[in-house]
């Protein structure tokens, strides 16, 4: 744990305690894959806050013998939950010995499909750790200033890297960058430079292709980094197109934006791909949507790209300018291949609910 979590004073819990916070997904414009050490990225990535893809959750804790851990997810006992959350508390409770005391009971829900690549690992584990963070400064009569979004972000990290960024809106980055020497492997920071207003309020529509779970999950994929042939190259190609991008958006230049978020998305698959255990997650679809929206760009001459996490939904990504186009475009092209599409834009961060 890191002291600026350990910093803070940890009696035993004394009475039942209540929160409950929603918190957005997150989609990589610069992808985070591979670790130098626990939760340490190898690389600045760089993520758009959504403003519709949300984990709702409310987290009662109240004293106990032992530490106990439930999860109701949407309605239903989900153990395998309860076993992730409970595995990260004890880890935690190494630092936090107070935490072995409680029962932790978790109700969550999400507006989007789980493990489908819409980073649901991050805002549900963002919207525990604001839960948690609360209830730790409710016991210290803390006000909810600056640092507690830096803890909440700290404490998100360690429980699933990606969500530490969802602790913020709009542009986000996490990682450490001679850019700027505030930027932090630690915790993520909104991006302090002023942004050009073509990428304001940038959309995101997402093209779910499938929503089953994946079968290789990102905790496993890191992990095969460790050992890939391409991991320094990657790790290189990453810090520069995060240094090219920020450039992009700050002189409001699509033409240097949306092919670094295209070959973001294609390096992270080329990676699994590529790896000692190589894998695909993409789908036959996801590679037709991928030709649809490069004709639909050349032959528009709009501004739209597309990204992809660690699954094989599409996101594509355009400016607030042409929305009504765009959205005409896959309501008539994309939906007939897909399960579902989700409009999504910038959003402005977590909520206390
Ligand atoms: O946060 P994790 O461990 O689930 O890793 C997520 C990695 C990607 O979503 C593929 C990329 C990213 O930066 O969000």
């Amino acid at each position: 744990m890191n002291s600026i979590l350990s910093q803070l004073a940890h009696s035993a819990l004394q009475d039942e305690k209540k929160a409950k916070w929603q918190a957005p997904s997150n989609i990589a414009l610069i992808k985070y894959w591979g670790k130098l050490g626990p939760q340490i990225p190898a690389n600045p990535s760089l993520s758009l806050t959504l403003s519709r893809s949300l984990s709702e959750t409310t987290l009662i804790c109240s004293p106990s013998e032992r530490m106990e851990v439930s999860f109701e997810f949407e309605g239903e006992n989900h153990p395998k939950f309860a076993q992730k959350i409970e595995s990260f508390l004890v880890s935690l409770s190494t630092e936090w010995a107070f935490l072995k005391k409680i029962k932790f009971s978790i109700f969550s829900k999400n507006t989007f499909p789980h493990s489908a690549g819409i980073a649901s690992s991050a805002s549900g584990m963002a919207a525990f750790c604001l839960c948690l963070l609360d209830i730790i400064y409710q016991m210290n009569n803390l006000p909810k200033d600056e640092l507690f979004y830096i803890r909440a972000s700290h404490l998100s990290r360690l429980g699933s890297g990606s969500a530490c960024r969802s602790l913020y809106g709009g542009l986000v980055e996490w990682g450490q960058s001679p850019v700027d020497q505030s930027y932090s492997d630690t915790h993520a920071t909104p991006i302090k430079m002023s942004i050009h207003p073509e990428f304001s309020q940038l959309q995101d529509a997402i093209l779910i292709v499938s929503s089953e779970e994946k079968p290789v999950s990102s905790r496993e994929g890191h992990g095969r980094m460790g050992e890939h042939l391409f991991s320094s190259i990657r790790f290189s190609q990453a810090k520069s197109h995060f240094e090219q991008i920020l450039k992009g958006l700050k002189t409001g230049d699509w033409t240097i934006v949306g092919p670094i978020i295209e070959s973001e998305a294609l390096s992270l698959h080329a990676m699994m791909m590529t790896s000692p255990e190589p894998y695909i997650l993409l789908k036959p679809k996801t590679l037709e949507l991928i030709q649809l929206i490069k004709h639909f760009r050349e032959e528009s001459r709009l501004p739209v790209y597309f990204t992809i996490d660690a699954g094989p939904n599409l996101h594509v990504i355009y400016p607030e300018s042409v929305k009504a186009k765009v959205q005409t475009f896959l309501e008539n092209e994309a939906r007939p291949l897909v399960e579902a599409i989700i409009f999504d834009e910038e959003g402005h961060g977590p909520q206390v609910c």
